[in-house]
Parts: structure tokens; sequence; C-alpha cells
């Protein structure tokens, strides 16, 4: 397939992945049935013919083995069972006259793709469904999971989607290739929970240059995102009756992990200069530790004002709280001075800072980094050590590689162009299309925008309507937990081309006059 050049290279290239998956998946179902665990009983009164062919049908209709999944060969299987090749070859002869196979002679046996019976029919009972509240109640706080994979150039603005440009798909492409042909020792055995040196390293330097972190690679840890590093973070300060600061409204994913941690969560207010800190100290002064997204608050998109950067760091130092940093999507600034880390303002040691790489490059990739205070590193790797013992080292590799030899830095240059021009389709669109029910303006950094709905309009409602409409607008009141909401809209504009913007405003515009 030939990436086109334009605006639609990012397009094809995402869809040229998912074709390639496609394929792969369909050859992948061929040989599960070797895995299959069959067995025959001597002492059984039933020939052993049909021993073989009763499971196998069994398998066949209870979904087990699949359509089209490649049977093992009559003389493997008679191998495994130790049994006469005959009775298989018997058994697979009788599936083949029932219709429950199909092959030729030297091309093996296959599971037909049109079966005499539907799936499921040996067992005539059908599944009863686990009530939602039961489910919920084994899982706590756990019903509130948001679903962001309903992520689609059809149904846009969900959260969290970004792009891929051909550029970048050619090069990693390119150096997985390379990581596989190298496939050696270290990628086969465990590696160290820390992380793959190289990255850490080249993830220190970026971080420095970029976000004036101050660290040493020791301090980085790789991990697969924010979320894992806020779960380590969860348990490496878990202690009976500590009170956490949470933004409000903020991150869910992080009220939820802390609630479902069993932690005392303290939501302090947001205002445009970011989370009030003197608020904050004046509700939980004992803090454990205050969870914060200050470079670009979440959802609001405020910065923390360097007045009350200082004021935190300072109870923080005198307190000893933690702060958590989450600074994702930092990547992505269009303009305005960006304020620099709050770990890199830090004297005392106090800053966990949290970055990610998914939202970098892509939510997939699954791979992100934390910067610990020295006293903590050793607790936080063996905090990460025992909950997944190491990250994938063939991914380490590439991710390495990528940065090592400057694409990420080039990669971050194109998508910050590609998003602040997305950015800006989508606020011209709103504002011609629904100037009379929002107020939106440009955000200087992130992936998604706020728009504010006018007179008294619901977000919930719009919210609602909008998927009706096939368009995913997210209500921002749904991210409060004490403080009074605030009825917005979040949409997304990082993962969708420029081309589907204009049409799907057009949507949520019909969604507004019903
Ligand atoms: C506030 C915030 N932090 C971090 C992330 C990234 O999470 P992860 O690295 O687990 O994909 C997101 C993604 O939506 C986010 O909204």
């Amino acid at each position: 397939m030939v990436l086109r050049k334009g605006p639609l290279e990012t397009y094809e290239a995402y869809h040229f992945w998912a074709d390639r998956f496609r394929e792969d998946f369909v050859k992948s179902r061929q040989s599960w049935a070797e895995l299959y665990a069959f067995e025959v009983d001597r002492a059984k009164d039933a020939p052993v013919f049909r021993q073989i062919y009763l499971q196998l049908r069994s398998a066949i209709l209870s979904g087990a083995l699949r359509p089209g999944t490649k049977l093992p060969s009559t003389r493997d299987l008679a191998a495994q069972l130790d049994v006469s090749r005959s009775a298989v070859v018997s058994a697979f002869e009788q599936l083949l006259a029932e219709g429950y196979a199909s092959g030729k002679k030297g091309a093996g046996t296959y599971i037909a793709s049109d079966l005499p019976e539907p799936f499921g029919a040996i067992h005539g009972r059908k599944k009863r469904p686990v009530s939602a509240a039961k489910a919920a109640a084994s899982s706590r706080e756990l019903g509130g999971f948001v679903d962001v994979t309903t992520q689609s150039d059809e149904c846009p603005f969900n959260l969290g989607r970004t792009l891929v440009d051909a550029r970048t798909a050619e090069l990693w492409r390119k150096l997985s290739a390379r990581s596989l042909r190298s496939f050696g020792r270290h990628h086969l055995g465990y590696g160290h929970p820390h992380g793959m040196l190289e990255l850490r390293k080249s993830v220190c330097d970026y971080l420095q240059a970029a976000r004036a972190v101050r660290c040493e690679p020791e301090q980085v840890v790789i991990t697969s995102g924010t979320q894992q590093a806020l779960d380590i973070v969860i348990r490496v300060m878990q202690g009976p009756d500590k009170e956490v600061w949470i933004e409000d409204p903020g991150y869910s994913l992080t009220h939820l992990a802390l609630v479902a941690a069993g932690a005392k969560v303290c939501p302090i207010p947001v205002d445009q200069y970011g989370v009030n800190v003197t608020e904050g100290i004046r509700r939980a002064p004992k803090a454990r530790a205050v969870f914060i997204t200050p470079s670009h608050q979440f959802p609001k998109g405020v910065a923390l004002s360097m007045a009350r950067r200082l004021e935190l760091l300072a109870w923080a130092r005198e307190s000893g709280a933690w702060i958590v940093e989450d600074d994702y999507a930092s990547e992505f600034r269009y303009g305005g001075q960006p304020l620099a880390s709050l770990q890199g303002l830090d004297e005392a040691e106090r800053v966990i800072y949290i970055g990610t790489l998914n939202k970098a490059l892509f939510p997939g990739l699954r791979m992100g980094y934390a910067v610990v205070p020295p006293s903590l590193v050793r607790a936080f790797i063996t905090a990460r050590y025992l909950m997944d013992r190491q990250p994938s080292s063939l991914c380490q590799a590439v991710v390495a590689a990528f940065m090592e030899e400057g694409h990420f830095a080039a990669h971050i240059r194109r998508m910050r162009e590609m998003y602040r021009n997305q950015r800006d389709a989508l606020v011209a669109a709103l504002r011609r299309r629904l100037g009379d029910h929002l107020t939106v303006d440009p955000p200087d950094q992130g992936m998604h925008l706020v728009a504010y709905t006018r007179s008294g309009l619901s977000d919930v409602t719009v919210e609602r309507a909008g998927r009706e409409h096939g368009v995913i607008v997210r209500a921002m009141s749904r991210l409060y937990v004490e403080a009074p909401a605030q009825s917005a809209l979040m949409l997304g504009f990082s993962g969708y081309p420029r081309q589907i913007i204009a049409p799907a405003i057009a949507r949520l515009a019909q969604a507004f006059e019903r």
C-alpha cells in the first residue's frame, strides 16, 4: 500500500496498520486446536474414534474452537493421544461427512465456516448476565469506568486520541524491524523493573531540555503510562487515615484509582489560577499527597500560577507532603510562555513527576515514565516490580532508538503543527455554527478544548444529543466532585483530521437545534 502525501497521510497510515492486524489475526486462528486438551479414556465403553469425534464436535459447537481453525494433522493428534492414526482419521471423516469440518487431501482439515448447527447449540442454556449492581459490588467504586475507546473519524471528538503521520509510521516500522533483527538474549529474559538504561537516559535528556526537570537517569522509572505511575505512587504512599488532595474538577482516573485504593480524597476547587492552594491547606493541612496537573489543568486547561506553585512547594516542604505532578500533553504547546515543570522549582525533593508517551506518540504504545526523588526510588521500583515486573524490552528498544536518533523531537514538531491546525479548525467551526450557544477560546496547550455553554444549557443534555448525531462531546460537569459544576463541553481535537471537523460540527449543530 502506498502512503499518500498530504492531509490524508495520517489517516492512511492508521488504516494500513489496522488491515495488517486483521490479516494476522485470521492466520493466528489456525493453530489454536493444537493446544486443545483432548483426552482419551480407554476404560470407557465408547470406542476411541468416537471419543475424539465427540470432543471435537463439542469444542466446535461451544465455540471453543472457531470456524476456520486448522485441526492438527491426524499423525500429530494420534501421537499426542497415544492412539492409532486410523482412530483419528475415522473421527475426522465423521466430522467431514456431517459438515463440521472441511478440507482437501494434503491441505489439512479445517473447522467449517458454515456449521450444520449454530454456536452454543450444545449448551442450549443461555448465560445469565451478571447484574451491574452485583458486579459493581464486588469491585466497589470501579463502576465509573469511562469509555475512551469510542474513538473514530465517524464519531469524533472523544478525548485522548492522537494521530501518527506517515513519516512516524514508516520510522516505527523500520526501527521495530531493526530491533527484531537484533533479537538477542537481552530481549528474551527478565529485564530490570527500572527500565532500559538507554531509554532512561533519553527521557532524562528530553525532560531537562524541554521541561526543566532536574533529574538523573537513576531517578527515571519507565512505566506503561500515567495510569501505572499513579497506581505505583498510591501503593508507595498508602498509610492509614491519610488524606490526599485532588483537583475539583479533575482527572477522573486519578480520582477513581485513589478511591479504589481506599484513600481519603479531599477535592480542592480549581479557578483561573489552577488549584486553590490556600483552600487546600485550610481543608487538609496534613494531607499526605497532592495529585495535580499544573501545566495544563485537566479538564479546564488553566496553568497553576507562579504564586500558587511557590505556596504549594513551601507547604509540601514544611509538612512533608508529596506533590504528584501529572505533566500530560505538555509536548503540545501552541503559544504563550510555557511554565516550566513544578519539579524543576522543587528544592526539597517533594515532587514526583509523571509523564506519558501515550499522548506524545500514541495511546496503544502504553509507555510513560516517572521521575522520582532519590529517597523514593527503591520503593517505587519495588512496587513496579511487584505489579508488573518490567516494561517490554522490545518496545523499549524501539522507543529508545526513536528518541536517541532525533525522531521524537521531529515528531513532536510536526504533530504540534498538525494539532494546532486541527484546534483552529475546530474553534472556527464551533464559533461559526454554535457561537450563540457556546463560548470557546483556543487553548494554548494540550489535545482538547473546553466550550462553555451559554444561557443555562446543560452539558449533559448536549452530550446525549450529540451521541445520537454521531458526535462525542464530553460533559465537563461530570468531573466535579463537590465544587459547583460549570456546564461545558470537552472536545478532543488532536485525533481528528481537519477535513472531518466541519461536517461533524454541522451534525452537532443539528443536535442543538433539536
Ligand atoms: C490528565 C491526564 N493525564 C494523563 C493521561 C494519560 O494517561 P496514560 O498515559 O495512562 O494513557 C491522560 C489521558 O487521557 C489525562 O487526561
